[in-house]
């Protein structure tokens, strides 16, 4: 992780109130914010609360298609209006919850590029793939339309997180070891399309990431930060795993 600068994103999902924005903003106001790029994932509507902060803030959700009558989605150009640097595509509870295919994550990545946010895009396979051992060929799979889609140049912008669907809100963290052979992965098949994107690239973990198995995970070679859930909604311990990364 050493020449990559560490990203710790906080993922509020549906969760959150003005309260938590104030409490939140004026505790990672605070943070030393140079060493490692801290982003916080509020619900939309709490987006333009956010203002003036040191940190960086995203959408969790993005639509692949320009502003027009899409009822219910939200413009990467409207994010970008906000102030957002990033956000979150991909993520498993939209593509469980939403149906979304990796083709249509692929598209809201180029979209969001397009519009100048980096793309934080999530892969990670299911409990039943994990035990019958291709959790490799399915992570592939969800990252073939997004090389597909991608020009190099725009590869080369996006954040990957990692997170294994039987470890989000679970309180299992998958093991340092299970975590870094996944991200080895994610980095060679980086690396088949283009060896310094590969290198440049960002890979988070996300599942159950908390202060007390942060460091060990974020110090894993191939880790470089992570995408924080039910733990990015108390400050201390947001905080806590962002100081992690040092
Ligand atoms: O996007 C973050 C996430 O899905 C992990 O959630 O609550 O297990 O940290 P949690």
């Amino acid at each position: 992780a050493m020449a990559r600068k560490p990203l710790v994103a906080g993922n509020w999902k549906m969760n959150g109130n003005p309260t938590l924005v104030r409490e939140m903003g004026d505790a990672l106001n605070k943070l030393d914010t140079d060493a490692m790029n801290v982003v916080v994932c509020p619900p939309s509507c709490f987006l333009p609360l956010f203002a003036n902060t040191s940190f960086a803030t995203a959408g969790q959700d993005v639509s692949a298609n320009e502003e027009g009558a899409h009822t219910g989605d939200i413009a990467a150009s409207m994010l970008r209006d906000l102030g957002c640097k990033y956000v979150i595509v991909g993520h498993s509870e939209r593509r469980q919850d939403h149906g979304e295919s990796s083709q249509l994550v692929a598209n809201k990545a180029k979209r969001a590029l397009s519009e100048g946010l980096v793309p934080i895009i999530c892969v990670g396979e299911p409990l039943e793939v994990r035990e019958s051992e291709k959790e490799q060929e399915y992570v592939e799979q969800q990252l073939l339309p997004v090389f597909e889609t991608l020009s190099k140049q725009e590869l080369s912008q996006c954040v990957v997180a990692y997170e294994p669907i039987w470890a989000i809100g679970t309180g299992k963290t998958a093991s340092p070891e299970q975590a870094q052979q996944m991200h080895a992965f994610i980095r060679s098949k980086l690396a088949e399309q283009d060896s310094v994107i590969a290198e440049g690239t960002r890979l988070l973990y996300g599942g159950s990431v908390k202060p007390d198995n942060a460091r060990e995970l974020f110090a894993q070679k191939d880790i470089d930060g992570g995408l924080i859930g039910g733990a990015s909604l108390k400050t201390d311990s947001f905080i806590a795993i962002c100081q992690a990364t040092q």
